[in-house]
């Protein structure tokens, strides 16, 4: 893909487990809430459209935007955070993302939130990279640990490249 090579690391079949225990948690700690998932673009609309479609209760999803990354490596600058209508205020905001890595896209998100008035704020991620997390925020979510290696497919991209893909593949070089 580009210049890069990338070899097969985690079969869809795997990820849809991870969605679905993520799932299962959410309907038992979410029932009653009423939650607001934002899903943060581009990156997570693959794993929230599998994730929102197993949510068993009243609920809302909105979208932003606020990305942060260039080719392999982080920015280290966290754009604003654009696209969101809803008012949070009061809400319980689950967060969806596709990764998290240093946590600086997140942690930015999540100040923004409980700044907007937002209740309590989850965070729910699909993959996590403990290796590069700068961070201390809770993740109330997770599908699973990832090594430090930089990964494409299921909603993830190389720029630009690689959304579509079902399964994840990590760069090999
Ligand atoms: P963070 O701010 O370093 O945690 O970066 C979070 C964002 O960077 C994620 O939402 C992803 O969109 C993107 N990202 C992080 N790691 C990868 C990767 O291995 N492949 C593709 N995108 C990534
Ligand atoms: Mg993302």
């Amino acid at each position: 893909m580009n210049d890069k090579e990338f070899a097969l690391f985690i079969e869809n079949e795997k990820l849809q487990q991870a969605v679905e225990s993520i799932a299962n948690q959410m309907n038992e700690d979410l029932a009653d809430k009423n939650p607001l998932f934002i899903v943060v673009l581009n990156g997570a609309f693959i794993f929230a459209a599998d994730l929102i479609r197993r949510f068993q209760h009243d609920c809302e999803t909105s979208f932003v935007k606020l990305s942060s990354y260039q080719g392999t490596k982080t920015t280290h600058t966290v754009r604003e955070l654009i696209g969101l209508d809803e008012d949070v205020n009061g809400r319980t905001i689950v967060l969806v993302e596709d990764i998290i890595d240093t946590g600086i896209t997140m942690d930015n998100t999540i100040r923004q939130m409980k700044n907007m008035g937002a209740a309590e704020v989850k965070v729910a991620t699909l993959l996590f990279k403990p290796q590069a997390f700068q961070k201390d925020f809770e993740i109330s979510y997770k599908g699973m640990d990832i090594p430090n290696d930089f990964i494409v497919g299921y909603g993830l991209d190389y720029d630009g490249q690689g959304r579509h893909l079902p399964h994840i593949y990590k760069i090999t070089e």
